[in-house]
């Protein structure tokens, strides 16, 4: 186990400096010959994440002076979660953690051996303590709690706490290859209980992996939230329109909308790395676009200056409204990140319009639940506008939202759609 947990520490300490979790966990295992230990490594880093919260509590409590070595406190997060949230014994996490801790600095076992036990001596006392301080109660920092709270006077705590919970495993039936009902069919088969949403969306009720899951690899399914799969119900593509999909990898959502309609789509990307994800997407799916590695803001690169029906801009944000699926945005998110990524949407929105034709549709989506990246930049782009309509968004019964803004739930996570028509 000591190997896992230091790699788990490895990880924290790279998102406590600002990597994300995919980045960090890659540049980990690069170096790393054991494989097997790659997902009890990932187990304990979602759960020190999940529960970091506390975790920063108690080592403000144990540890009297800073601790200057981010790694070795990286393990103490992790050494934390486990005595709180896992069932070996505490012997176990105790002496591996301080095997870990010797592999990263000899002379920092016994320090976290000193901080772990007198935990568990004062473990029935510190443990009370996580109610009387908002960031351990609800495992969150405390701006992103304080905006919360004040954004969602009435869904606050709600929405923290589905933040924490285990994402549904949600999947697309690929209509162009099967349909919904023979799908079900196929999963009765095999013994796989799951749960209808809407149209083409079902949970399957125990997660699994994605290459387990019968007709995957012929592309019978796409693994995707249930509000995510609304993109292509609002942007209201009609057969052989032109889309633009100028956001486009890994490609959830423009794979969704050529199941949907027969349409000429073009998918801009601007990170060639993830273009390759799109490519690979059409082609378990038997799909078809045409695949540009350019940023929208390249025009004169790419366009031919025949302007589009529809535009989905599904525009890079603060993921607040997925954070129980990349638990490290909780961490890595700093709150000034909020402007920088309004500045980013607000220029994305300027480029994709001029590509509109009169009529068109342009499909704003994030998956925040941050005012400033969403009502926010529309207000702004929208202001002193003359050709732009913004239209009412209708979303399906029972799906849980405060006008644009999808509301984490159990079912769906929270995005926001807004949909602009050009006059
Ligand atoms: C939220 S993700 C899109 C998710 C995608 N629509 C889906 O459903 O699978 C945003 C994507 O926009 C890309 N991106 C950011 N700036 C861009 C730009 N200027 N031009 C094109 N793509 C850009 C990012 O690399 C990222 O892959």
């Amino acid at each position: 186990m000591h190997d896992s947990q230091r790699y788990a520490a490895m990880i924290i300490d790279k998102i406590l400096g600002g990597t994300n979790f995919d980045v960090a966990f890659e540049n980990v295992f690069t170096n790393v010959k054991e494989f097997q230990h790659k997902s009890q490594t990932k187990a304990i880093t979602f759960g020190a994440l999940r529960y970091m919260g506390q975790s920063k509590y108690l080592i403000e409590c144990l540890v009297r002076n800073k601790i200057e070595n981010r790694l070795i406190e990286s393990l103490i997060h992790v050494a934390l979660f486990q005595l709180s949230h896992e069932s070996h014994s505490d012997f176990t996490i105790v002496d591996q953690a301080v095997k870990a801790a010797k592999k990263i600095d000899l002379r920092k076992g016994n320090f976290v051996n000193a901080v772990l036990r007198n935990f568990l001596r004062k473990k029935d006392t510190l443990t009370k303590g996580f109610l009387d301080q908002e960031e351990s109660h609800f495992n969150y920092p405390i701006w992103w709690i304080q905006k919360v709270k004040k954004q969602y006077k009435s869904d606050w705590v709600d929405i923290l706490n589905i933040g924490n919970d285990h994402p549904p495993m949600t999947i697309r039936v690929n209509k162009q290859q099967i349909s919904v009902k023979d799908y079900k069919k196929l999963l009765v088969e095999n013994d796989i209980s799951f749960t209808p949403l809407i149209n083409e969306g079902l949970i399957l009720n125990n997660a699994s992996n994605v290459k387990e899951i019968p007709g995957f690899d012929n592309g019978l399914l796409f693994v995707q939230d249930l509000g995510a799969q609304l993109a292509s119900l609002l942007l209201d593509v009609k057969n052989n329109q032109s889309v633009l999909d100028a956001c486009a990898a890994p490609g959830g959502k423009l794979t969704s909308i050529l199941e949907n309609a027969n349409v000429h789509l073009t998918a801009l990307e601007k990170n060639t790395y993830r273009v390759s994800k799109i490519i690979d997407n059409l082609k378990r799916l038997n799909l078809e676009a045409t695949v540009i590695a350019k940023p929208l803001d390249n025009k004169n690169e790419w366009w031919n200056k025949k302007q589009f029906d529809r535009i989905l801009l599904d525009v890079p944000c603060s993921a607040s409204g997925i954070v129980r699926r990349h638990i490290d945005m909780k961490w890595l998110r700093r709150p000034n990140d909020l402007e920088k990524f309004a500045n980013i949407q607000l220029d994305l929105l300027n480029n994709a319009w001029p590509l509109l034709k009169q009529q068109g549709k342009l499909l704003y989506v994030t998956c925040s639940i941050f005012k400033e990246e969403n009502e926010e930049v529309i207000s702004k782009f929208c202001d002193n506008r003359l050709d732009v309509k913004r239209e009412k968004v209708k979303f399906p019964k029972n799906i849980c939202h405060i006008k644009n803004q999808l509301v984490p739930s159990k079912n769906h996570d929270g995005l926001y759609y807004e949909i602009l028509e050009k006059k």
